[in-house]
């Protein structure tokens, strides 16, 4: 069953009097616990993509069909509201709040999702154990390694039970050894929360892990095909 389907997307940025067309009629569809990846030429419009299929950004024309609902008819609160309880984000730096200790930056998400207590210690232990980052809660996010500070921001985009993660470039900063073991990880959440995943990713060794990779060209997605 498709839980993402976006269709014809068109984003045009105007600069300097001229009109900059970033998305070009993209269409995807993801299904329920697939791991897709997005991959294309840096400013061909990976970004701005899954920034509107997160509900993040809005387009021009085209739309965004996101666990069940129409987010492109979404605004305001309403919009805030059901992107907060059905999607995570990761980014490529980590984007964890620095005075908070990995343990709270993990907690965030909980009280806009506003969920009972009882249901978190389950599912805290569950993501803390699997990203490996048990030892390392009482750390702030300056006394992390680039890894472990990204297996933070994992933890905490899934906290709240997304029912898709998007990631933009989430091995981007780390170095190849971190980079393996991020995916790895990623891969392995995927098998066994059945967490339905859409990764951007200049690094084609990510991609390959992937269920189904799509290429944007000139603001187009095109699906390739998997070796
Ligand atoms: N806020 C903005 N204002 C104007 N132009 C923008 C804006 N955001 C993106 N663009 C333009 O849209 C195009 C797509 O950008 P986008 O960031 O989505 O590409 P990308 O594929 O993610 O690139 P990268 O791999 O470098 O991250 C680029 O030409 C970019 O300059
Ligand atoms: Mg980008």
């Amino acid at each position: 069953m498709a839980i993402l389907e976006a269709i014809d997307i068109i984003k045009q940025y105007k600069r300097a009097g001229h009109t900059v067309t970033a998305l070009n009629r993209a269409s995807i569809t993801v299904n329920e616990g697939e791991f897709v990846a997005i991959t294309g030429v840096s400013g061909s419009g990976k970004s701005t993509f899954i920034n509107i299929c997160a509900g993040l950004d809005t387009p021009n024309a085209g739309s965004v069909m996101l666990g069940g609902r129409m987010i492109t008819s979404l605004y305001g609160d309403e919009l805030t509201k059901y992107r907060g309880k059905t999607v995570g984000f990761v980014f490529q730096s980590h984007k964890l709040i620095p005075h908070l200790t990995a343990y709270e930056n993990i907690l965030l998400p909980l009280n806009a999702a506003d969920r009972k207590l009882e249901n978190h210690e389950e599912r805290f232990k569950l993501l803390v154990d699997s990203l490996g980052i048990r030892d390392r809660l009482s750390h702030l996010p300056s006394e992390l390694s680039g890894g472990q500070a990204q297996r933070v921001a994992i933890a905490r985009a899934l906290i709240h039970y997304p029912r898709i993660l998007f990631a933009d470039e989430p091995t981007g900063n780390l170095d190849r050894k971190s980079a393996d073991e991020v995916v790895d990880l990623m891969v392995q959440l995927r098998d066994s929360l059945k967490q339905t995943m859409v990764v951007v990713t200049h690094d084609p060794k990510t991609a390959e892990r992937a269920d189904r990779i799509y290429n944007m060209e000139d603001g187009f997605l095109i699906e390739q095909r998997k070796r």
